[in-house]
């Protein structure tokens, strides 16, 4: 198997944090290429804020992150941007979609940050990944007048437009019933099957159990990794 990341001896703390002790402790993480991993810990434990570096939305304090065999902790912001757009994709409990365009403009918008996609091609690329996930009919339709399951797998569909190698969920189906939460995750699942990276942080002892590889936190440090 191929390392896709490395954490090494990631340390995270927040000023404003109220007893200045350290998020994230030392962390010492690899992730290897297909796989699908859930993470796990009580509330605070540190969960949201590994997955933020992983994702590069945020930075360890100290410590070094290695995507592939790049150094990434010295990348420019923009740097660092520009491989979020190409490598990863987000999925939030919230969904985090823009109420004011249609399901397919929301699809379209990371592919206007990746150069190596044509305008021409966006359309038709947008269309595809929204039959993907099911939602061919809907590509008009604003997010208010979709439930929540179609709201994720748009929201799943725009994570995958630029084919990241990579998928970061927070919570994916912390906002969905059972059922629904349930199809979500054979959709997160079947894109792991076909070789795309998958990390979830979850609640959810049943997502884990689905997932290949369980990772618990408490306290910002690893309590235990494995299947
Ligand atoms: N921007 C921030 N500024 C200050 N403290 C923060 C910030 N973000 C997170 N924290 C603190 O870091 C700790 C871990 O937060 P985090 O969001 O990673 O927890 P979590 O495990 O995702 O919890 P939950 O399950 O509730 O989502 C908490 O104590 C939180 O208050
Ligand atoms: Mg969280």
């Amino acid at each position: 198997m191929n390392t896709l990341i490395a954490l090494n001896r990631v340390n995270k703390s927040f000023a404003q944090a109220a007893n200045n002790d350290a998020v994230l402790k030392d962390i010492d993480l690899t992730i290897d290429d297909g796989e699908s991993i859930a993470i796990l810990g009580p509330s605070g434990s540190g969960k949201s804020t590994l997955l933020s570096i992983i994702g590069l939305l945020d930075e360890p304090c100290k410590g070094e992150y290695l995507l592939r065999t790049e150094n990434v902790t010295s990348l420019t912001k923009k740097q660092k941007s520009q491989l979020r757009n190409r490598h990863i994709g987000w999925i939030f409990q919230n969904f985090n979609l823009i109420a004011s365009m249609t399901v397919l403009e929301n699809v379209i918008q990371p592919m206007r940050f990746n150069a190596d996609i044509k305008p021409a091609e966006y359309i038709a690329r947008a269309q595809s990944v929204l039959a993907q996930v099911g939602l061919a009919d809907k590509s008009n339709s604003t997010p208010d007048k979709l439930s929540g399951g179609q709201q994720q797998r748009v929201a799943i569909a725009r994570a995958l437009i630029n084919e990241p190698a990579l998928i970061l969920a927070d919570e994916p189906t912390g906002n969905l019933d059972q059922k629904t939460g349930e199809e979500v995750m054979n959709l997160l699942l079947s894109l792991s099957a076909q070789g795309t990276t998958l990390v979830i942080v979850t609640h959810d002892e049943n997502v884990a159990l689905r997932c290949q590889r369980k990772i618990r936190i408490l306290d910002g440090q690893v309590t235990y990794d494995g299947e």
